[in-house]
C-alpha cells in the first residue's frame, strides 16, 4: 500500500470480518517490505500509534523497537496502560523513557501558548532522535498517519491557514534516514478503531478520545507549574471517571479539564481558601473544526464538582464552558 490516495474501489472497514482481511494482507505487506531488519515507532499510547504497534508486532514481533516519551504531561494512568498492555501483555519491545523533569524545566515560565507547543514538539524530536541514535541497526521508521493526515497535508501545501501549529513525530534530523511503514495510512479514524479492537487492543485504548500531541501542556494555562499541573491531571481523572460512570463517556467526543493561571477567594473548613477554578469542557464534533456543547445534567456537575473540589488540593470553584466552536477552540490554547 505505497500510494497516498485511498482508490475508489476500497471497502470502508466497518466490521471484524473485514478488518481481519486488512490485517492479514498489511502483515504480509509489512513482512515483505522490512524482512529481517528492525523498525521504530514513537508509541505515543494514541489510537494510531497504539494500532501501529499492534500491527507491526503481529508481523514481525521483536523486530519492532517502540519507544514511548512520558513527557509528563500524559493524563493519569496513561503511560501506566502503555507499559501494561505493550510491554507486560504483547511483550513489545518497549523503550520507556521518563523525561518529566526535562520537559517541565524547558517549559518553567514559558506562558506563550504557541511558544509551549514549539518546545514540547522539538523536545519530542530531540529525545526520539537521541534514542533512534543509541540503537544500532534500525532502517525504518513506522507512524501511524491516517487519511485525514494525508488529507491535511495536501491542505497545508495548498497554503490554507492553520489557527495553531499542531505537532507531529515528522522532522527527524537529518543524519537520521529511514524508509517509512505506514500501513494505516489510507484509514479514516473509525476503521482504525475496527482494526484495533480485531487486533485485540483494550476498549477503553481504542475508543480514547482524541487528546492532543502538547498533552496537559495546553490546559494547565500560561506558565506551567507542577502543582498546577498535578491538579489538572487529579481533577480530569475525576472528570473522566464520572463521565465513565454515568455513560456519557460514551456520548461525548472529547471532554476534559482546563486551569487558569488565576485564584479565586474561597471558604474551607470555616476558613478563606484561595484556589483555582478547574474549568470543564465538553464537546460534540464531527471534523474538530466546528464543535457544539454537550449539555451534561446537573446532578452530573453537582457530583463532578463536590468531587473535585473536596478531593483535589487548590480547587475551589468548578466552571462549566458553555462555548461552541466557533468562537471558542475546542483546547483553550
Ligand atoms: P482546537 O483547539 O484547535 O482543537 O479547536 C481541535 C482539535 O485538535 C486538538 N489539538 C491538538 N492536537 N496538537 C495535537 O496533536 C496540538 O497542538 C493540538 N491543539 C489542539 C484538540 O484537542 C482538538 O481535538
Amino acid at each position: 500500500m505505497s500510494s497516498n490516495i485511498r482508490p475508489e474501489t476500497m471497502e470502508r472497514i466497518t466490521n471484524f470480518e473485514l478488518a481481519n482481511a486488512f490485517i492479514d494482507e498489511q502483515v504480509k505487506e509489512i513482512r515483505a517490505q522490512v524482512g529481517d531488519r528492525k523498525v521504530l515507532l514513537a508509541l505515543s499510547g494514541g489510537v494510531d500509534s497504539s494500532v501501529v504497534a499492534a500491527l507491526l508486532i503481529k508481523a514481525i514481533g521483536k523486530q519492532l523497537v517502540c519507544v514511548h516519551v512520558n513527557h509528563g504531561l500524559m493524563r493519569k494512568g496513561e503511560s501506566e496502560a502503555v507499559i501494561d498492555m505493550f510491554g507486560n501483555t504483547l511483550e513489545a519491545n518497549l523503550i520507556y523513557i521518563d523525561a518529566t523533569d526535562r520537559y517541565l524545566d524547558l517549559l518553567a515560565g514559558v506562558s506563550d501558548p504557541e511558544s509551549k507547543r514549539k518546545i514540547i514538539g522539538k523536545e519530542f524530536i530531540e529525545i526520539f532522535a537521541e534514542e533512534a541514535r543509541k540503537l544500532e541497526g534500525i532502517d525504518f521508521l513506522a507512524q501511524g498517519t491516517i487519511y485525514p493526515d494525508i488529507l491535511e497535508s495536501v491542505k497545508a501545501a495548498e497554503g490554507k491557514k492553520a489557527v495553531k501549529s499542531h505537532h507531529n513525530v515528522g522532522g527527524l534530523p537529518e543524519d537520521l534516514k529511514f524508509e517509512l511503514v505506514e500501513p494505516i495510512k489510507l484509514l479514516f479514524k473509525d476503521e482504525v478503531r475496527v482494526v484495533g479492537e480485531a487486533l485485540g487492543l483494550p476498549h477503553a485504548m481504542v475508543y480514547r478520545q482524541p487528546f492532543p500531541g502538547p498533552g496537559l501542556g495546553v490546559r494547565c494555562l500560561g506558565a506551567i507549574t507542577r502543582d498546577r499541573l498535578h491538579a489538572l491531571r487529579e481533577a480530569d481523572a475525576i472528570l473522566r471517571d464520572e463521565f465513565d460512570k454515568c455513560g456519557l463517556a460514551e456520548k461525548v467526543w472529547q471532554y476534559f479539564v482546563v486551569i487558569p493561571d488565576i485564584k479565586s477567594v474561597g471558604v474551607k473548613d470555616d476558613s478563606r481558601y484561595e484556589g483555582w477554578p478547574a474549568i470543564i469542557r465538553a464537546v460534540n464534533t464531527k471534523d474538530a473544526m466546528t464543535a457544539s456543547i454537550e449539555e451534561i445534567p446537573y446532578a452530573v456537575l453537582h457530583k463532578i464538582c463536590a468531587r473535585i473540589t473536596s478531593e483535589v488540593e487548590g480547587i475551589n470553584r468548578v466552571l462549566y464552558d458553555i462555548t461552541p466552536k466557533p468562537t471558542g477552540t475546542i483546547e483553550w490554547e
